[in-house]
């Protein structure tokens, strides 16, 4: 079986190629725009299923907010064109919503919306929502019940995650309105580092991802290193590439003082 999502995707960069060892899947990677990719571009990667040379292609996966795309958000109405060639060609419709309050928070959807167009949703109690572990899958009592099982047989069973559940629903109830802050500071971050002389470009800021590219001759490593030797932490997201998140436990005063020391640290 084939999946198709794009190659800037967690699922295919993160998970240890766990497509392939956990569930001995191909995977057919589009070449969205920062990680977002259209209802053609699916249409043109589906295989002909009565052609036995080629793999069957089974799923789609949509990933929003795209980390590798600085946090992008998909416009809705293309999701939901994806969807629609989905249950043409008789495809199962996923979306990694590791991120998804996110888009959420700065979009007319409602968690409702999503639900009726996709048949299964991923999102990440951590990250943005500020638990320290955890993460759901959200899909129709035949799916989740197989889930289940794929779970326990690829050795993810937790019989004791009620405590965790607990940090769950107190950051669904608490911590879901407050992202704007952090998109806010985001945006605040992207401004100083647009007008810095070592910055080449800054992807747009739609969340709390500030993704930029430092000048050629920056050496990205050593700059790293002199940020984190301040407690500033970012990691590198390609060979010039720099990623910085915003979150719950970021403040202003940080920020300033983020501020002050981008402007020496080159
Ligand atoms: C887009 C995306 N999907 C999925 C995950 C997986 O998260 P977890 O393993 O914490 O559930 C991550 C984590 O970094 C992510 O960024």
């Amino acid at each position: 079986d084939e999946v198709i999502c794009d190659r800037q995707s967690h699922i295919y960069n993160y998970e240890g190629g766990g497509i392939a060892f956990n569930s001995g899947c191909s995977v057919r990677l589009l070449h969205g725009e920062r990680g977002l990719f259209t209802a053609e571009d699916v249409a043109q990667n589906i295989n002909n299923p009565e052609d036995v040379h080629l793999p069957l292609t089974r799923l789609v996966s949509v990933e929003n907010t795209c980390n590798r795309g600085g946090g992008s958000i998909y416009d809705f109405e293309e999701l939901k064109k994806i969807g629609e060639v989905c249950r043409k060609y008789g495809l199962k419709y996923h979306i990694d919503g590791a991120r998804l309050f996110n888009a959420i928070v700065e979009t007319p959807q409602t968690p409702r919306d999503y639900g009726k167009i996709f048949d299964t949703i991923s999102i990440c109690l951590s990250k943005g929502l500020g638990c320290p572990v955890g993460s759901l899958l959200i899909g129709n009592k035949q799916d989740i019940k197989k889930a289940r099982r794929v779970r326990k047989v690829f050795g993810g069973g937790m019989r004791q995650a009620g405590y965790l559940a607990a940090a769950g629903i107190y950051a669904l109830d608490h911590h879901i309105d407050r992202l704007k802050e952090d998109h806010r500071k985001a945006r605040e971050i992207a401004k100083v580092l647009e007008n810095l002389p070592f910055v080449k470009t800054v992807l747009p800021v739609e969340t709390n991802i500030v993704v930029f590219d430092l000048k050629d001759g920056i050496e990205r490593d050593e700059f790293l290193k002199k940020l984190k030797q301040k407690n500033i932490l970012a990691i590198a997201f390609g060979p010039q590439r720099v990623r910085m998140v915003t979150h719950l436990d970021i403040k202003d005063e940080m920020l300033e003082k983020l501020f002050q020391i981008l402007q020496k640290i080159v």
